[in-house]
């Protein structure tokens, strides 16, 4: 058994979470100070005060004066599988053109999908582990990772095996999203219902089929897909036991929130441009809204209205949203900067919405997201900083000393 002594003070200590933090309870935070906490195997055996501390023959002893521990960041909506990058399209960024213009301009979701139809599947899979291995050095251990680059059967279902092959290959607690409705690929362009057949009758089938997937996301967005062909969708999806986590909200309020709590989605994820009605529609169920400041940041959109959620009673998550389009960043600690100093949210509430609701909306409150007996030993353990506040303060800086991910340092 591994055992953390002296630690300054452990953050987010839960019993077990029945849901997602919500309303006020967005601000609160369980600490234990002066405090330690015992690994054993992959998993959170016993914590408590120092002076409790009854001491055993330790296989191994980490000291952690004047640091604190949390629980990894959880980042439930990201695309870091991808070919090459888009920097060409920043520049074009720079000069003034939106991302709708990069987009009508053969930039975009096109464009990665023609570099990555062209990679193979052990290149693709080398690029994407390096981001894999990145995010876990900014303190994450949870990553939902989409395809949607593919959008064809086999390009789809290569980004779904090497999404798989991450999971293998590193300690992060991975889960995979089938994304073949994000965007119309060239050779359907005049033949919309040609690739609707496609993605619900060859894609969905053949992904459940080989259990490649855990959700079904769809870009519910003007000019991209609209509710009823996102409902249809979610549905076929439904049907091969594939849970929806759809993308809404982004650019404009089109209806697509109303029809994700009622066909049950797990999350809805950006929310930039959010209605009255929306929030009133995200309190009648137990879908749980999913903010990326960083998106917004990159693209130069509005933030999603994180206090207004929270005024209103409702919980939220922060994710990265990791992809070379619109967020070339995975670094949870700059989300929550961002959520802080944007979003007008307290450093608790930015927290709370990096862990523990992330790992509501990857179905892993059980797992990870707190420190609580029996979850999985997926720690942080920090610099010498002088308060967990100091992590969104310090913007740009990691703050991170050791990750533990599965009871094993990184
Ligand atoms: O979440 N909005 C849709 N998809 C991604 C961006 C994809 C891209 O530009 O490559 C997003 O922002
Ligand atoms: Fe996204």
């Amino acid at each position: 058994m591994k055992i953390l002594k002296n630690i300054k003070a452990l953050y987010l200590v839960e019993e077990q979470n029945p849901s997602f933090k919500k309303g006020e309870a967005m601000n609160q935070i369980n600490t234990i100070e002066h405090a330690f906490l015992v690994i054993e195997g992959e998993r959170i055996a016993n914590f408590g005060k120092m002076s409790d501390l009854i001491d055993q023959n330790w296989t191994e002893v980490i000291d952690c004066t004047d640091q604190y521990v949390l629980p990894t960041f959880v980042d439930s909506h990201s695309h870091i599988v991808y070919a090459g990058t888009r920097e060409g399209e920043f520049i074009d960024k720079i000069n003034g053109l939106s991302y709708e213009e990069i987009a009508a301009k053969g930039g975009g979701i096109l464009n990665s999908a023609e570099k990555l139809r062209k990679a193979t599947e052990n290149e693709l899979f080398e690029q994407s582990m390096v981001r894999a291995q990145e995010v876990i050095t900014t303190g994450t251990g949870a990553l939902e990772i989409k395809s949607g680059y593919g959008l064809s059967v086999e390009s789809e279902m290569k980004m779904l095996r090497v999404i798989q092959r991450i999971k293998e290959e590193s300690d992060l607690s991975i889960k995979a999203t089938f994304l073949g409705a994000h965007a119309y690929p060239k050779e359907y362009k005049d033949n919309k219902r040609g690739y609707l057949d496609l993605i619900i009758k060859e894609m969905i089938p053949n992904i459940a089929k080989e259990k490649l997937a855990d959700y079904i996301d769809v870009f519910c967005e003007s000019n991209y897909f609209s509710v009823e062909e996102t409902i249809e969708i979610m549905d076929a999806g439904k049907n091969h036991g594939l849970i929806p986590k759809i993308h809404v909200n982004q650019f404009t309020s089109i209806g697509g929130i109303q029809a994700c709590v009622q066909h049950g989605a797990l999350s809805v994820d950006h929310l930039e441009i959010l209605t009255d009605e929306d929030i009133e529609a995200l309190k009648t169920g137990n879908t749980i809204p999913t903010i990326l400041p960083a998106c917004s940041l990159f693209i130069e959109i509005p933030y999603g209205p994180g206090k207004k959620l929270i005024e209103n009673g409702l919980g939220f998550a922060l994710a990265t949203d990791y992809n070379p389009g619109s967020s070339p960043c995975g670094n949870m600690q700059l989300v929550m900067s961002l959520a802080c100093i944007k979003m007008k949210i307290s450093p608790n509430a930015a927290l709370n919405a990096s862990t523990i609701n992330g790992a509501y909306a990857m179905n892993l409150e059980h797992e990870l997201g707190s420190i609580t007996k029996g979850k999985l030993a997926n720690l942080i353990i920090t610099n010498k900083i002088p308060s967990v506040g100091f992590i969104p303060y310090s913007f740009g800086t990691n703050d991170v000393a050791k990750v533990i991910l599965k009871g094993k340092i990184q």
